[in-house]
């Protein structure tokens, strides 16, 4: 009988912790049913103690998803455990995911702290979780530093106190996959109990290889590997969902497990959260990138003509590649928008929300003859702001560019229920449009990332902006998408003002403007 490998995703947690790819509560939501939606077995939804948008979006995600089990990080420590429990109350499935330690470098520089505590710390940490739910895991974290000896004494003493899950995180991405590999090996090999807990793997991509590292410790013995989608993470990110899951169902010949993943949702799940983070996926990635199953040279075209073998080990569909892209044009009504968009696993929580969608896509679809999947996407990822927190529209844009002259703007704006005008210079139209509006507005607000990439090829294609905002330590991303790149860079300015401003009324609830 072949293995199930659970995949875990920490997309939400991990991935979130990349500077700049935080998330709000309700991108998060949308993020974790569409994983749901793939079928991923684990998904780590965050850090709850570490804020309170934090516990709010793990608490969030709890109530949102019932087929997958949710899980929220922990230090080692009772506050953050009762915070995960806390948070992690209305999961239909719930796992606590607490760490510590086990580097010789982390223990004596960062916690200052000798073995023998280290090991009693996270014995008490996972008997505190126990009391919360059956389904804890443990990490010592920088285990592809640590000494062997040592992990096996904290995993055989973890899995005594009830670990289910434990997990080896290469914490730095300093391993080597024939190395990582043997760890896992030795690991389970030694540990008296370690038929007892799943063994699972973390690894980071610092030298390029979390994937090779995560892969090695599958056919070593490991039965959870963690992952991200598109490979976002700390620095150089995490192993990528997507080619993990790629690598083990294409090599089945090779490897004795298999996920229950429903992998033609892989695309979905990629732009969405590329979308949402504003990380691009580079043309070349694999799996997900747009030229990953596209054929240039003249000799590749031809084989894969006479028989798609000679150059593909994968077919692009089975990823979520669809052959035919367009699907919906000017004329399509709201049922054939609903229906498609549902689809794409995309559903609305009110009747309003469908609404102001359709009107979106009617306007879109006015402009552009052809709208795809991508679009469509888009459309709904720029909103993202339930219109009751939209204290910021744009109303009108107006824009002069010549050669020889200096860009100049004119934009009018909703701001909080009344309208405004400004008009402003720039060196590009695209600036002179943002300091139309501050010029309104004055937000306090840094521009730490501007980008815009198109959508679908052609020129006629929309243009998908990233506007990333700081405000005192906090940072947002907005998006926006147009067939006009002007207007679409103005609309993901507003959507990230928005943004700042839904979340300092969380924060101060009785805040009334910037
Ligand atoms: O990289 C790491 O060590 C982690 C742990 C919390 C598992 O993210
Ligand atoms: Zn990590």
């Amino acid at each position: 009988m072949t293995d199930k490998l659970t995949i875990f995703d920490t997309t939400l947690r991990d991935g979130e912790q990349s500077p700049g790819a935080s998330m709000t509560r309700d991108e998060k939501v949308r993020i974790a049913k569409a994983l749901e939606r793939m079928r991923v077995d684990v998904i780590e939804a965050g850090f709850p103690i570490a804020s309170p948008g934090d516990f709010e979006a793990v608490h969030a995600v709890a109530k949102a998803v019932s087929s997958s089990t949710v899980c929220g990080l922990a230090r080692a420590l009772d506050k953050d455990i009762d915070r995960a429990g806390e948070a992690l109350k209305p999961a239909q499935s719930a796992r606590i995911h607490t760490f510590i330690a086990t580097s010789p470098i982390h223990m004596k520089m960062k916690l200052r702290m000798e073995p023998d505590q280290v090991v009693e710390q996270a014995v008490r940490a996972v008997r505190r979780a126990r009391q919360f739910t059956d389904d804890v895991e443990f990490s010592p974290e920088d285990a592809g530093r640590s000494e062997t000896d040592f992990l096996c004494r904290v995993l055989e003493a973890v899995i005594d106190a009830g670990a289910t899950t434990v997990n080896i995180p290469d914490t730095v991405g300093y391993n080597l996959p024939h190395q990582f590999g043997e760890l896992i090996r030795v690991l389970i090999e030694r540990v008296p109990n370690s038929d007892k807990a799943v063994f699972s793997v973390h690894c980071h991509n610092d030298l390029g290889l979390a994937v090779g590292n995560s892969l090695s410790a599958v056919l070593n013995g490991a039965r959870q590997v963690e992952c991200t989608i598109n490979g976002l993470g700390e620095r150089a990110g995490n192993a990528a969902l997507e080619e993990v899951v790629m690598s083990v169902q294409t090599r089945q010949d090779i490897f004795p497990c298999k996920t229950d993943l429903d992998t033609s949702q892989i695309m979905t799940c990629s732009r969405l959260v590329s979308g949402i983070t504003g990380f691009a996926v580079q043309p070349n990635k694999a799996i997900v990138g747009a030229n990953a199953f596209a054929h240039e040279s003249g000799i590749h075209q031809d084989g894969v003509l006479k028989s798609r073998e000679t150059y593909e080990i994968m077919r692009a569909q089975d990823v979520g590649w669809m052959d035919n892209r367009i699907v919906l044009g000017k004329h399509s009504g709201r049922n054939a928008f609903r229906t498609r968009l549902q689809e794409l696993g995309i559903e609305f929580e009110t009747e309003e929300e469908l609404n102001d969608a359709f009107s979106r896509f009617k306007v879109l679809a006015d402009k552009k003859h052809e709208i795809f999947d991508e679009d469509l996407q888009a459309l709904v990822t720029e909103s993202g702001i339930d219109s009751e927190n939209e204290w910021l529209k744009l109303v009108s844009l107006k824009v002069c560019s010549e050669t020889g002259e200096t860009p100049h703007a004119t934009v009018s704006l909703w701001v909080d229920g009344d309208e405004a005008q400004a008009d402003c210079l720039g060196s590009g139209p695209v600036d002179a449009a943002f300091k139309a509006i501050e010029k309104l507005i004055s937000s306090g607000t840094e521009l730490q990332l501007y980008s815009v990439n198109n959508i679908t090829s052609g020129t006629d294609s929309q243009g998908e902006v990233t506007v990333r905002l700081e405000k005192g330590g906090r940072i947002v991303n907005g998006q926006g998408a147009d067939t006009d790149i002007v207007i679409a860079s103005a609309k993901a300015y507003v959507n990230a003002i928005n943004k700042i401003i839904q979340r300092d009324r969380r924060a101060h609830p009785q805040l009334g403007d910037v």
